[in-house]
């Protein structure tokens, strides 16, 4: 497949203030599932979609991302003078990617973020990896969106079916499903009051975006929450060009709630290698004293 998308965005400005006080010094982005922090689930997303040029959009406190995939030589000849070889190319894989950070200074919302990483974009389609949706990796969901991409060159979202008590959550789109499980989008609201939605369909956080989005979202004013919106510069852009969508039906873990974290956690450890079989064993035992907690 020739990759048309090369470059990918990964907003990591917010506050992350559902997991205070564990992010008041370091940033949520950081939080490991088991033993790799949510970003770099992200970047191995894209990296496996032969992404070469990765931009994250950081801010006050985000430090230990820039750290983090960086070239570390104390810990490299630690690993080396202990012949850790596996580590060792664990840890050197990841700062072997073109990295570039801008800092968002005020966080103004998901739009501005974007709109932060203009000069690195320039005229390129790319995508946007929001960390904390969690894909499983052996789901293909960018893969299958670049594909669409390269069909029709346009604006694809990442789409979900989600329940009438969550749709307060997330942007929520209406339109036609013009083949399996591809939408064209005629509508889209951040965030709605359940009456208020298109539809069930909510946006999930992937999304391939055409360097025209620029222009809107320049010009998109604050909105839900007082912030800038991606979801009302695409609105803005439907009125011009096709928005596709593409129905995900793999497994996606929210990350960004606590909840969801755990849920993600809990079935990420019962699949490492290192501590699957300890884990479940932990796991059944907890489970059965919880039954019989219950059952007394
Ligand atoms: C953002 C978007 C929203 C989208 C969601 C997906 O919201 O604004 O449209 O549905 O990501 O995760 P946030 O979760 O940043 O509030």
């Amino acid at each position: 497949m020739i990759n048309k998308v090369r470059k990918a965005v990964f907003p990591a400005a917010g506050l992350g203030t559902r997991f205070l006080p564990a992010t008041k010094a370091s940033p949520k982005e950081m939080l490991p599932i088991v033993d790799k922090p949510l970003i770099q689930y992200a970047v191995e997303e894209a990296e496996r979609c032969h992404i070469k040029e990765f931009i994250m959009i950081t801010g006050k406190s985000k430090r230990a991302i820039e750290d983090h995939f960086d070239y570390a030589w104390e810990l490299e000849e630690n690993l080396k003078s202990k012949g850790k070889d596996a580590m060792l190319e664990e840890v050197r894989r990841l700062s072997q990617h073109q990295f570039a950070y801008i800092r968002q200074g005020a966080p103004l919302g998901l739009g501005h973020a974007i709109l932060c990483a203009r000069p690195f974009v320039k005229d390129e389609p790319f995508a946007v990896i929001l960390s904390d949706d969690i894909i499983d990796p052996d789901d293909d969901l960018l893969e299958e969106m670049i594909h669409i991409y390269n069909k029709y060159e346009a604006t694809v979202l990442a789409l979900e079916r989600v329940p009438k008590e969550e749709i307060h959550r997330y942007g929520v789109i209406g339109g036609t499903e013009i083949k399996n499980n591809i939408f064209e989008i005629t509508d889209m609201v951040e965030k709605p009051k359940p009456s208020a939605a298109p539809s069930d369909i909510a946006i999930i956080g992937r999304y391939i975006l055409t360097p025209d989005i620029f222009e809107f979202l320049a010009k998109t004013q604050p909105g839900k929450g007082g912030e800038i919106q991606l979801t009302d510069a695409l609105k803005a852009l439907l009125k011009k060009k096709p928005v596709y969508g593409y129905l995900f039906q793999g497994k996606r873990y929210d990350a960004g709630d606590k909840i969801g974290y755990l849920r993600a956690t809990v079935e990420f450890a019962l699949r490492n290698p290192g501590v699957k079989d300890q884990f479940r064993e932990y796991l059944l035992s907890t489970f059965s004293s919880i039954m019989s907690n219950k059952e007394s």
